[in-house]
């Protein structure tokens, strides 16, 4: 039975009191345990972001003309952004909701200026392996096909081979600074090259750089330009929401100038509503977020955030050199920026139980796959929990090396199923299939790791049970041939 809304209202204090009950379950962000979603300080700098969110909660960033005091805090949000990045006074740009509109946007930008400029009908991009997946999801929100670019050892991508998947069908070409999976800064100054010489955009990911990557630079960390001091970028994508310390849903798309930016707006003269235009993915557009995103950049001042910058950078160097001091663990390619990503070098050590291990000591790391590793996303906050994780990882490790079964259990087992099993189209199949199920009409659950309620697996034995149950048998056989 669904919980319906209730006939009659309930008293306000219930609700809060409900809500803070819903959060029991949730991450535990405010000890530093959680290494990518939040980005978190204090209680103190949430109220100021609350009070500043407060202000303009109610108020629609939808027609740019009515609130004018949100057009006047997202020009000055775009103004900074631009500053920071190295722009000229002709660099222009949006607020959005977030990484994903805003690489959303550059997708959909591109393609039109190439359809309308170059008459292009069948559009490509050409981007990384190591792109984020937002920009897969524009390809498949846009029609806007992919060429991939294969990394190299360092995970940066092959410059030779991107070269040969320019096509006259190409819109863009993309660079993260720095990429999600293992925190590397792709080489943007030779990629602005060949984008120049081929006349083709080139955006720029920083969703995680944007907010620290020129703070890192300014305290004199030797960091390549990747920003538009590069000649061939034509766009960038900056998160305020990670780096930036600001609330939820406040985002920046910038481009070199508004040539290119006009690409992204929307009209329509005839609806019946009136003539209606829009410069991003979103219709109402939250007030809120504007005034915390605006308000924290005036906050912090290029000081502030070159100061969390510094311990940003202290908590990662210091956790890279532990981590690479633990035998059988190596950092993975040579990450420049905020995070990070680590894997066994020791075919006898799992790196996913290793993450079991972590999870079981309270702390919230992500997998990766192709190769497999584990990811942390350091923000200044981290600095202060850096021994002890660095302690518990070091227990894992041993914990796993004293007990190598450990491979085969729980979410070792299942994630290493889920980036072994070659059927790709069978493990997407089976997520969107566990992904919807989360939506049925009264909410359901996901369980990676146990997949047996809440649709997952649909009660019985279903086919992620014996996905994973192939590859554990697969892999005890390797193991006894190993032996
Ligand atoms: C490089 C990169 N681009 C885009 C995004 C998408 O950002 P969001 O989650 O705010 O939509 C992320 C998120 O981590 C990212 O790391």
């Amino acid at each position: 039975m669904h919980r319906a809304m209730p006939d009659e209202g309930r008293p306000r204090a219930d609700i809060v009191a409900d809500l803070e009950g819903f959060k029991e379950k949730d991450p535990q962000y405010k000890d530093g345990r959680v290494w990518s979603l939040v980005y978190y300080l204090d209680e103190d700098h949430s109220e100021f972001l609350k009070d500043a969110y407060h202000r303009f909660a109610c108020e629609n960033g939808l027609n740019p003309g009515a609130f004018k005091s949100l057009k006047k805090m997202e020009t000055e949000v775009i103004s900074a952004t631009a500053d920071i990045l190295n722009g000229t006074d002709e660099v222009c740009g949006v607020i959005t909701s977030g990484g994903t509109e805003s690489c959303l946007m550059a997708v959909k930008t591109y393609r039109d200026k190439a359809r309308a400029e170059r008459g292009v009908k069948h559009p490509e991009m050409v981007i990384p392996t190591t792109a984020h997946v937002a920009w897969f999801k524009a390809s498949e929100y846009f029609g806007v096909k992919i060429r991939l670019v294969p990394p190299q050892d360092d995970f940066t991508p092959d410059l030779k081979k991107l070269r040969r998947l320019i096509n006259r069908n190409t819109v863009m070409i993309l660079g993260s600074a720095p990429e999600y999976p293992h925190g590397t800064i792709d080489p943007i100054e030779a990629m602005g090259e060949i984008a120049q010489k081929k006349n083709i955009p080139l955006h720029v990911d920083a969703c995680v750089g944007g907010f620290i990557l020129p703070f890192m630079a300014m305290n004199g960390e030797d960091i390549p330009p990747w920003d538009y001091r590069v000649p061939g970028v034509t766009s960038i994508s900056a998160d305020i929401h990670k780096y930036g310390y600001a609330a939820k849903g406040a985002s920046t798309i910038t481009y070199r100038n508004l040539d290119y930016l006009r690409y992204q707006m929307f009209a329509y003269e005839d609806w019946p509503g009136g003539v209606f235009a829009s410069s991003a993915l979103l219709g109402t557009r939250p007030g809120g977020a504007y005034a915390a995103a605006w308000g924290v950049t005036q906050y912090f001042g290029k000081a502030g955030y070159r100061k969390l910058a510094a311990d940003t950078l202290e908590a990662v160097n210091r956790l890279k050199a532990g981590v690479a001091a633990i035998d059988g663990l190596q950092v993975m390619g040579r990450p420049q920026g905020p995070l990070f990503s680590y894997r066994s070098v020791d075919p006898d050590l799992s790196i996913y139980a290793v993450g079991d291990q972590m999870d079981g000591k309270g702390w919230q790391v992500n997998r990766n796959q192709h190769p497999e590793g584990l990811h942390a996303m350091v923000t200044a906050q981290h600095l202060r929990v850096v021994d002890d994780y660095l302690r518990d990882l070091a227990d894992a490790v041993a914990t796993v090396r004293a007990h190598p079964e450990l491979a085969q259990q729980g979410g070792a087992a299942t994630y290493g199923m889920m980036a072994h099993v070659p059927l790709r189209g069978m493990v997407r199949k089976k997520v969107l299939q566990m992904y919807s199920e989360q939506y049925r009409a009264g909410g359901g659950e996901l369980n990676i790791a146990e997949g047996a309620e809440g649709g997952i697996s649909g009660g019985g034995k279903g086919l992620l049970d014996r996905m994973v149950e192939r590859y554990v048998q697969y892999r005890s056989r390797k193991g006894a041939t190993r032996k």
